[in-house]
């Protein structure tokens, strides 16, 4: 086989295997974040071996002296934004990786990583069908199928993979193996674990499940707050006591979406919904465990830290969230904690609180060493 040839059968087979990879990286709910992490990596290698193969079609690009035509100019529009979008994907996979490149944290936002996926796999369809559309004589056939074909790359994206994570995501908890293990001696310490959870503090349907229910668990049969969890797993080491944050008044809506969006006025308001009162005295420490909402604390956090007596106690933080690490909790709860010793532990990503276990018995044996 020629020279050419060999290049031109190597270039099909690493396209091919590159809007595979891509496709398969959008059902990451399936694949789980090991998968998803180490199939990215092989998509950047098929990328450098595309490139590599493409380098005279890329100079040619580059060098062209006569005017190009008007579908030549779109096609090396698309090839370019395609090339910065894997760029930007690039770096926010790296962002939010949390196994291969866990050092790495700018641009670490799930959402930007998967509209960046999406914008790569509209551009990669659009860059493909160019090729085939310069080629071929039935121009008009070539619009539609590109069109199409763009459109339902974009539906994926936005729209099927959203639908995939809100309703086929299971997440299915063995309960004496998440949360039942060795245990920490305290010393003569007394914490107490406060937590904050969506569950309980919602107006969920009786039928709701953890499928329908995003940031619910399924523990051994029973739906539990995933930041009810945690606190499970800490009363267990610490054989503490815990307490849960618990609404009085209004509850929050089923939605997850309505609940973002009231979330929000209620920080923007700064509002102190009414909650069940804590008793914290003949507690010396306090391990507040809350979601990050809004990059912020739970406002019913807020009521609770404002209406309880925390001085001279130490306050340990462990957040859960979806990308933002603590966000800017820590110095609002210095503010709202008067006079208390607000300490962070550990902000955990929400995929990983199932098993997070290991790493909250890590941080709380330096602590009580
Ligand atoms: C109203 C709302 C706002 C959120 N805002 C953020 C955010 O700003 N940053 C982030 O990383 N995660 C955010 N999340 C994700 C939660 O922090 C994460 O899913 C958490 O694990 C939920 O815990 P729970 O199931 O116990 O309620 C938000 C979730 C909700 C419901």
């Amino acid at each position: 086989m020629s020279r050419t040839g060999l290049r031109r059968r190597l270039s099909i087979i690493d396209d091919i295997a590159m809007y595979t990879l891509l496709l398969v990286q959008m059902l990451y709910i399936f694949t789980g974040n090991t998968v998803h992490e180490i199939l990215g990596i092989a998509f950047f290698v098929c990328l450098v071996i595309h490139i590599i193969l493409k380098l005279p079609a890329i100079k040619g690009m580059l060098k062209r002296k006569s005017k190009p035509t008007a579908s030549r100019r779109f096609s090396d529009i698309v090839t370019v934004l395609l090339f910065i979008s894997i760029i930007v994907l690039m770096l926010t996979s790296m962002g939010v990786s949390r196994l291969i490149f866990p050092w790495f944290r700018a641009l670490g936002s799930v959402s930007l990583h998967r509209y960046m996926a999406t914008a790569v796999l509209t551009l990669a369809v659009i860059h493909g069908g160019m090729h085939g559309y310069m080629r071929t004589k039935k121009k008009k056939r070539a619009v539609v199928i590109i069109s199409l074909a763009s459109a339902a790359a974009l539906a994926i994206g936005l729209f099927a993979v959203p639908y995939m994570n809100r309703h086929l995501k299971k997440v299915e908890v063995d309960y004496s193996q998440a949360v039942n293990g060795e245990r920490i001696d305290v010393k003569g310490n007394k914490p107490l674990v406060v937590y904050f959870t969506r569950l309980g503090n919602t107006d969920f349907e009786d039928d709701i499940d953890a499928v329908s229910g995003a940031s619910l668990l399924r523990a051994d049969g029973k739906l539990t707050g995933s930041n009810e969890l945690l606190a499970d797993m800490l009363t267990d080491m610490l054989s503490c006591d815990s307490k849960a944050i618990t609404l009085t008044g209004q509850k929050y809506p089923s939605s997850y979406a309505k609940t973002i969006s009231v979330a929000g006025d209620e920080l923007d308001e700064q509002a102190r919904p009414d909650i069940e009162k804590i008793d914290v005295s003949g507690y010396d420490s306090v391990i507040l465990v809350y979601p990050l909402w809004w990059g912020s604390i739970p406002m019913p956090v807020a009521s609770f830290l404002e209406n309880s007596e925390l001085s001279g106690k130490t306050v340990y933080l462990v957040a859960t969230q979806g990308s933002s690490g603590f966000g800017s909790t820590v110095k609002e709860v210095a503010k709202l904690a008067e006079g208390a010793d607000v300490k962070e532990v550990i902000s955990i990503y929400c995929e990983d609180i199932p098993k997070a276990r290991e790493q909250l018995f890590e941080k709380f044996k330096e602590i009580y060493s």
